[in-house]
């Protein structure tokens, strides 16, 4: 029998039918959320997928598809968007993946992410325009920055009207300059308003999602085995976990997000393909409103799921230590505090609810990183990606 995540995979490659897509160009093919929709678009052999990225580890599998070509550079060359140029002409829909969005490298790169965010991207929307493609931009859900509940001080957040993030409604808040963390945010939030202005000035038809903590197989890396660096916190805890180092939660893990299922965000992204008609001129969060815990809570359930996993109840006692922020992040790090998103809009227009649970997402991805890298550590070879 298949279990959840196999059917929700499953129903990812049989439907939607993608009748009115031929052609799709995909930005970042090689990356985490590429690889994902990779998996589920290329068996359709009716679509022809022209992708670009300067890493292809993480789709080595499918680069053989007859329906694949990839070009491998990065978005700010010219050469990668001479080439882009002449697909994009003649492509249904863009995708576009590209990002650096780590939030450890916002304060400690923060020029490299603006570039990779924001002017990397510019001539991307401006061809987009040009050719009247249709343009559907990966953001992401810290443009909303903090919440109006977190400046107010404690017991807020008993209001919803106070944290929960609207597409049309949310006001967006950023802390001052000087505190790094923003230069996604704000890189992103201007990109947003470029692809608007085109949209409004000169019709680009446009798509914006606003991911919400995708959680899966593939996503980040470990570090010292596929990278270095600071990834994301699914891949510090289970980097943690495997390394038999202490889960580290920065100031206390009091910050919440709600996790969702790459497989149900690949969904999303396959239901806004077929519905380009309600689609375009749109703004999506993409997100799980059911699966939502603290970082503090989030380490509870990763070292349980862990023991489960490996079979060996000592994980359960897995150490977890307190640290600042300071001391993970350096300087200028500031947290979004709690991140409630509004689904109605992609329900309603697009028929789409997430349906994997906290604990299915947990364990698909916990079960893959012990595959991946403690059952197969020549795994761990594999060059990293977003
Ligand atoms: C990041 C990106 O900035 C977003 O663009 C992206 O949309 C989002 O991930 C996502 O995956 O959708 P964030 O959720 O803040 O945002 O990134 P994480 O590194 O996963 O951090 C989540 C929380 O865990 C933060 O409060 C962080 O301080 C905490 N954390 C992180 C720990 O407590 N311990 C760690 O080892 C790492």
């Amino acid at each position: 029998m298949l279990t959840a995540v196999q059917q929700r995979q499953a129903e990812n490659r049989q439907s939607p039918k993608l009748e009115n897509i031929r052609k799709l160009v995909v930005i970042g093919c090689g990356g985490y959320i590429g690889s994902h929709l990779l998996e589920a678009v290329l068996p359709r052999t009716q679509i022809e997928v022209f992708g670009a990225d300067p890493i292809t580890s993480k789709i080595e599998d499918l680069l053989a598809a007859p329906n694949l070509r990839v070009h491998r550079g990065y978005l700010r060359q010219h050469e990668t968007l001479d080439t882009l140029e002449e697909e994009i002409s003649s492509a249904d829909a863009v995708i576009n993946l590209a990002a650096i969005c780590n939030p450890a490298e916002y304060n400690t790169r923060p020029l490299d992410v603006i570039y990779s965010n924001f002017l990397d991207s510019y001539p991307l929307v401006e061809m987009c325009s040009k050719h009247k493609a249709w343009l559907i931009h990966f953001s992401t859900s810290e443009v909303y920055g903090r919440t109006i509940a977190s400046y107010l001080g404690e017991n807020r957040y008993d209001d919803p009207a106070l944290y929960e993030l609207d597409e049309s409604t949310t006001p967006l808040i950023m802390g001052p300059i000087q505190n790094q963390r923003w230069s996604y945010a704000c890189a992103k939030q201007l990109l947003e308003r470029f692809i608007y202005a085109h949209y409004a000035d000169h019709g680009l038809p446009f798509t914006i999602v606003r991911p919400l903590n995708f959680f899966g197989p593939r996503m980040d890396y470990i570090p010292g085995r596929d990278g270095e660096g600071t990834p994301r916190v699914l891949a510090c805890f289970m980097a943690a976990l495997m390394d038999g180092q202490p889960m580290q939660l920065v100031d206390g893990g009091h910050a919440r997000r709600t996790i969702v299922s790459i497989h149900d965000a690949i969904n999303a992204t396959l239901r806004i393909l077929e519905n380009a008609d309600r689609a375009q001129g749109v703004i999506f969060n993409v997100g799980n409103r059911n699966n939502e815990v603290t970082m503090a809570e989030l380490a509870e359930h990763m070292r349980r799921i862990y023991a489960e996993v490996a079979g060996d109840d000592a994980y359960r006692n897995h150490p977890i230590e307190v640290v600042s922020a300071d001391d993970f992040y350096g300087e200028g790090y500031e947290d979004c505090d709690r991140r409630m998103p509004h689904l109605e809009r992609a329900e309603t227009l697009l028929g789409w609810k997430p349906v994997l649970t906290l604990e299915e997402t947990l364990r698909e991805t916990v079960d893959y990183y012990y595959d991946h890298y403690v059952k197969n550590p020549a795994a761990g070879q594999i060059a990293a990606g977003e």
